[in-house]
């Protein structure tokens, strides 16, 4: 797989999109004047994508959103900073011992959880979880384990990247639910302006915010996807049609309804040979189009 010419995001993100650029950004659009990552998550596909003359990104998550909005909003130099600063106040070196970093994670995670919570405190203790994992119990508080120190030179890399990747675009981003912000495409008067990337939780997978996505949002998306069709407004959906070898029934219905309208394009999805559980289940990655680009 060449991911070269992709960066991460500094946000790693359960369901991020990097390792299915490759995949999906070339059947974007050449060109659009507005693009829109309506389910944006950590920004990778807003990073990557370089075609349009506005961005607007969207998250529906306040945590996850506010996370982003720093990243968005801040120079290299301040989110280095503000790190650099949380690094030193909390003594996370990776040149400690396993039980002193865990000693340190734990008491930031304990001043997150009961004073003045920020975005750069929440990041930190998301480069420094296991497997990077941002979960909240059902109090509010942060309660993912410790994994490793995490901030590194890597990190740094990513920040620096992602800051670079979007210098030049102009960004907008909102923090609300994607049904409100369609509300706004229906009134624009030139819905044939924007490009909308759709890449909402996925039924029956095991990360965090797909827990709260039912079938019942599925048809709802698939209508709003119908309508904005009928608009001459342009998208792509990824989903996945299998998943660990079990069939997504309605998407696949409304994949077989509408046919002769829609691209579908397909990925078996590759597991890493380290990644023991799912292995024998397959799993197939889908992009939908109601356009179609020449590659
Ligand atoms: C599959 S993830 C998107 C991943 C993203 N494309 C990336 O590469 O990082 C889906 C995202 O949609 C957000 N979300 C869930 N329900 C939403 C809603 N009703 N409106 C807007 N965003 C929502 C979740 O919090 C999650 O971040």
């Amino acid at each position: 797989m060449n991911l070269d010419k992709y960066t991460k995001s500094p946000l790693t993100y359960m369901g991020g999109k990097y390792s299915l650029l490759n995949f999906v950004i070339p059947k974007f659009p050449k060109e659009c004047v507005i693009f829109i990552d309506l389910f944006g998550g950590s920004g990778v596909v807003l990073e990557n994508y370089n075609n349009s003359k506005l961005y607007l990104y969207n998250e529906k998550d306040k945590n996850i959103f506010e996370i982003m909005k720093w990243l968005f909003k801040n120079s290299y130099e301040n989110i280095i900073s503000d790190l650099n600063e949380i690094q030193n106040k909390y003594n996370l070196l990776q040149t400690l011992d396993h039980e002193n970093q865990k000693k340190n994670y734990l008491i930031l995670r304990n001043d997150y959880n009961e004073g003045n919570k920020t975005p750069q405190m929440l990041y930190m203790l998301s480069r420094c979880s296991i497997n990077n994992l941002i979960r909240f119990n059902s109090s509010g508080g942060f309660n993912t384990s410790f994994g490793k120190i995490g901030y590194s030179k890597n990190t740094i890399k990513m920040i620096k990247e992602f800051k670079d990747k979007i210098s030049n675009k102009s960004i907008g981003i909102d923090n609300i639910d994607y049904e409100e912000y369609l509300v706004y495409i229906y009134d624009y008067s030139k819905p044939k302006d924007f490009f909308i990337y759709i890449d909402p939780p996925y039924l029956g997978t095991d990360t965090e915010y797909n827990k709260k996505w039912l079938d019942e949002d599925d048809i709802k998306l698939f209508n709003h996807l119908d309508k904005l069709n009928e608009l001459n407004c342009k998208w792509a959906l990824s989903n996945v049609i299998i998943h660990n070898g079990i069939e997504h029934k309605t998407l696949n219905n409304w994949i077989e309804q509408n046919k002769n309208k829609y691209n579908v394009y397909t990925k078996e999805k590759e597991y890493s040979p380290f990644f023991t559980k799912n292995q024998g289940k397959s799993s197939i990655e889908v992009l939908i189009t109601n356009y179609k680009e020449v590659e």
